[in-house]
């Protein structure tokens, strides 16, 4: 082999095809959409928050993304099923990303059942209900991807505030990811994870202050910052792309060495 070869760079892969990501109004969600409309594909904006998602939708196509926001409470199952269903009456659903999701912070002892029910709600059983819908659409044509956001919580326990029913929930979320996974991938439909460590998202800042987050930093990030939406973004768009084309069942850690 020659020595001066010049090194081959890959391109950036495009991607194409209708994307539906969940709890996309800001934060995670926001940059996920933000990267995977950039890479080509046509994104629906899923969010409580209309305010926010309308205003997210106009600024990304402003810049010339094909982008849109439809309200929907993930945790209305039939509803959010609907609207995959309309959706995909006029573009096949190419990419479900099952971001929306809540963090409380509540000592174990403290917890009361209904705190419990809407975390696992939210994090657990939207997101499974969700996936099934999007396989049910993708079942026929043989072809999909979903991806769904866990965090570093699912392998080992946050250590800023306490947060055990978020970990269980999003550690089901993990498996939920592995024996979906297993079961669609002879359909065509590829099931994956993301699990970010502390990226900077209003639901960061509103449960640590500007010192604990610097103090977390120095301490357990090797990195030494903080993640950014976008981070979490480029993982999903190679997730999803013909390049993770072989990445099954895995949940991919995107900490800045967090858990090393
Ligand atoms: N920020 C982090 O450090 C971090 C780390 C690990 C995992 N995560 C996970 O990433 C995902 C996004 O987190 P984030 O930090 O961007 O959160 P965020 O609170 O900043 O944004 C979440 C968005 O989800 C929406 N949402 C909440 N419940 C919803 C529902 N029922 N239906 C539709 N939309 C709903 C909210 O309105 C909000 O716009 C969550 O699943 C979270 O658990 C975040």
């Amino acid at each position: 082999m020659s020595g001066s070869r010049a090194i081959q760079t890959e391109p950036v892969r495009s991607l194409s095809g209708l994307a539906v990501i969940t709890g996309a109004a800001k934060g995670i969600g926001l940059g996920i959409a933000e990267v995977v409309a950039e890479r080509g594909m046509r994104v629906v904006l899923v969010d409580t928050d209309a305010t926010a998602g309308e205003a997210a939708a106009e600024r990304l196509r402003s810049s010339g993304l094909r982008v849109e926001f439809a309200a929907t409470d993930v945790c209305d199952i039939d509803a959010f099923a609907d609207l995959l269903q309309a959706l995909d009456t006029h573009d096949p659903l190419e990419v479900l990303v099952n971001n929306a999701g809540i963090l409380r912070s509540t000592p174990l002892i403290e917890v009361m059942p209904d705190e419990f029910d809407a975390i696992v709600d939210v994090n657990l059983r939207a997101a499974f209900f969700a996936l099934q819908a999007a396989a049910r659409l993708m079942l026929p044509r043989e072809r999909g991807a979903i991806v769904n956001i866990s965090s570093t919580t699912a392998f080992q326990p946050a250590t800023i505030l306490p947060q055990s029913v978020y970990s269980t929930s999003k550690a089901g979320l993990k498996m939920l990811t592995t024996a979906a996974a297993r079961e669609l991938a002879p359909h065509g439909i590829r099931v994956t994870g993301v699990a970010p460590s502390t990226i900077d998202t209003p639901m960061v800042r509103d449960q640590a202050t500007d010192e604990q987050l610097r103090a977390h930093v120095a301490a357990k990030v090797p990195i030494g910052r903080l993640g950014t939406p976008r981070d979490i973004g480029e993982a999903v768009a190679y997730l999803v792309s013909d390049a993770g084309s072989y990445v099954l069942g895995h949940t991919m850690v995107v900490d800045g060495g967090k858990l090393t």
